[in-house]
């Protein structure tokens, strides 16, 4: 069976709507064609200033989210990246045929070292992509659902895997990003031209799943729109509405085209009110279910062992098959 492969980072306590609807939502449907291996990387977590007293709440808070949002640890493969020491094996390798150049074009490093910093930037940091291209390559994965944000690592990570192959024979498959554009970038609520993010400057633009719906539905209504009063989907000239359009569409299920009909002669007031209505009636339930998960700590920690071993059985037949081309002498 084809493979696919996805992570989310513990690095907050909610998953936001733009990890949501980007990422996590195509897992879900993904699991039911594919071998799936979805993992939280804890290790990619340390890259930024982490705090240790919360990080493992947070991994487990987020497998909670995982499973309340529809993936099914029968059916996916669920683990951490620190339970798989291949992968950091792995990375080890893959730092060394990466060119130092061609890691410091990556642009998601250059915008968070030039945010706090080059001289405090960590190594960590700097190598995240590839420790990114190894969670991948470890996996023998075919597709990779994520964010707009992701794809230049997913470039590298197919870089990578083409330039192992040819220099020391066929290790890897080669992985394509599984990037679907109308929900590839989800904008910030205050700022409709940036990525919702939960490293943005304040968090009014940031919808978190498991935040208060009445917080939620707050922040949508105070959502900056556009000139004008018409609802129309128009990325350009209409970001901000066009984002809430966007945004009801998928989680009601309603095509844009036809919320943008149902609103014609009304105002953006009806759009944000009833897209907080239906953000509500879908993080509702899903708030109930990550309680009850969470309250059950040592079924999700079987999940999550199970995960590890199986993600281990994959993940050291790559690393054998690496660690032989590169000509390591096997240990007796
Ligand atoms: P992370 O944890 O920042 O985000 C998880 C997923 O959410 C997507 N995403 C968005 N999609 C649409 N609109 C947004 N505003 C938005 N913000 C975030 C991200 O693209 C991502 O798919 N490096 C990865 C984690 C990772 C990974 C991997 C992913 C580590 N190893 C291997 C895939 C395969 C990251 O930091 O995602």
């Amino acid at each position: 069976r084809r493979r696919v492969l996805s992570g989310i980072q513990p690095t907050s306590d909610s998953f936001h709507l733009g990890n949501y609807l980007g990422a996590v939502r195509q897992w879900v449907e993904l699991q039911d064609e594919f071998d799936a291996f979805y993992f939280i990387p804890d290790m990619h977590a340390l890259t930024v200033q982490f705090d240790p007293s919360v990080l493992a709440d947070r991994t487990r808070m987020s497998v909670a989210q995982l499973l309340a949002v529809g993936v099914d640890p029968a059916r996916s493969t669920v683990y951490v990246q620190s339970h798989v020491p291949e992968i950091a094996q792995l990375t080890w390798v893959l730092n060394c045929i990466t060119g130092f150049g061609e890691a410091s074009r990556m642009t998601q490093f250059k915008d968070k070292a030039a945010k706090q910093g080059v001289e405090s930037s960590s190594v960590g940091l700097f190598t995240y992509p590839i420790l990114m291209a190894a969670d991948i390559l470890a996996f023998q994965v075919d597709q990779v659902p994520v964010g707009e944000d992701q794809r230049q690592h997913l470039e590298l990570t197919r870089d990578l895997a083409q330039r192992f192959n040819k220099r020391f024979g066929k290790a890897f498959t080669v992985p394509q990003a599984y990037i679907v554009k109308e929900f590839a970038k989800i904008y910030d609520l205050q700022n409709p031209t940036a990525k919702m993010s939960k490293s943005a400057e304040t968090d009014k633009g940031l919808i978190n799943l498991l935040d208060d719906p009445k917080r939620s539905a707050k922040k949508i209504r105070s959502a900056v729109t556009d000139t004008g009063s018409e609802v129309a989907f128009d990325p350009e000239n209409k970001p901000g509405v066009s984002n809430l359009l966007t945004i009801q569409s998928a989680l009601s299920g309603v095509e844009v085209a036809d919320l943008v009909a149902k609103y014609e002669g009304k105002g953006y007031g009806d759009l944000k009110v009833e897209t907080a209505d239906v953000l509500s009636d879908f993080v509702t339930p899903l708030r109930g279910r990550v309680d009850e998960y969470l309250a059950d700590p040592a079924y999700l920690d079987g999940i999550l062992a199970d995960g590890a071993a199986r993600a281990r059985s994959v993940a050291s037949a790559t690393l054998r098959d690496v660690y032989d081309k590169v000509g390591f002498l096997a240990p007796s």
